[in-house]
């Protein structure tokens, strides 16, 4: 059994999918960097917290970690203090607001940047200690294919990719897509383009992303939808708080509860 597949086996142990009592795990990945994914983990994170279940987003962009800047939270704990053995997960865990807790990274720490696979293990056991605490577990993963990453999302039943329209982020979507398909087959893929100028192009590159995927993959990509480019959600993060409680009326906060709807139809 490889490392990939032992972490699969701890998490479906932690999470069993089977179980109503036990947290859907979904993670936020994109090939390229700086396509949203944090700014999206945060938007939904609110937005499923509407709706009365219980989110616990993890920081998994480990060595430069930053929803704790976004959010303007300055955690007294983070990971490296769990992988040090000086803290449990349950110790460093923040309350948000409600129904939103944070399991914060650290930034600048190159261990947390490359942990070893049994560190990796250790933070997905842990994880069991919270699984009454949630409904949905939403994990924040860094652009690309470190080891890091590749496990934290072969771990998760569900991945949501997001891609610009932007050539290089889209191409780079399919290669995350045929990556993670490859090694395994059950895991849920939802699509999502971010900062699209108009619902025509964003409709077009996802239907593109879905239809390579099942030509030459024969893998079946579902597709969560859309936001288009919005001025809130910078504004936001100057601001160091989600856009959809500073701005509830705005169109990417109207979109991204569409978005949360659409991950419970
Ligand atoms: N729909 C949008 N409209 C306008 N700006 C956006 C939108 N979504 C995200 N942004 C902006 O894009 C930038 C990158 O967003 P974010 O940090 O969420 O991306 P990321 O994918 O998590 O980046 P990284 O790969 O570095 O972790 C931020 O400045 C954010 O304000
Ligand atoms: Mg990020």
């Amino acid at each position: 059994m490889d490392q990939a597949e032992n972490l699969r086996m701890l998490i479906k142990k932690t999470f069993p999918a089977v179980s109503k009592k036990t947290p859907r795990v979904i993670a936020v990945t994109s090939g390229k960097g700086g396509v949203g994914k944090t700014n999206l983990v945060i938007g939904l994170a609110a937005a499923i917290s509407r709706f009365k279940k219980r989110v616990i987003i993890l920081d998994a962009d480990l060595g430069l970690a930053n929803i704790d800047v976004a959010l303007g939270i300055v955690p007294k704990y983070n990971l490296h203090h769990v992988i040090q053995g000086k803290k449990k997960i349950s110790d460093i865990i923040m309350k948000i607001y409600e129904g939103v807790k944070i399991i914060p990274a650290a930034s600048g720490i190159e261990e947390l940047a490359n942990l070893s696979s049994f560190q990796r293990e250790e933070i997905i056991f842990q994880l069991n200690s919270l699984k009454e605490e949630a409904d949905i577990l939403l994990i924040d993963t860094p652009a690309g294919i470190s080891n890091n990453t590749i496990d934290f999302l072969l771990a998760s039943q569900e991945i949501i990719v997001i891609s610009t329209s932007e050539p290089t982020a889209i191409t780079d979507a399919y290669a995350m897509i045929k990556i993670i398909s490859k090694k395994n087959r059950d895991i849920k893929i939802w699509i999502m383009i971010n900062m699209a100028n108009s619902e025509k192009e964003a409709k077009e590159i996802a239907r593109g992303i879905i239809l390579t995927s099942k030509r030459f993959l024969n893998v079946s990509v579902q597709s969560l939808g859309f936001l288009l480019k919005d001025r809130c959600i910078p504004e936001a993060v100057r601001k160091q708080s989600s856009f959809n409680i500073l701005y509830p009326y705005s169109q990417a906060s109207r979109t991204t509860t569409l978005l949360a709807k659409r991950l419970y139809a």
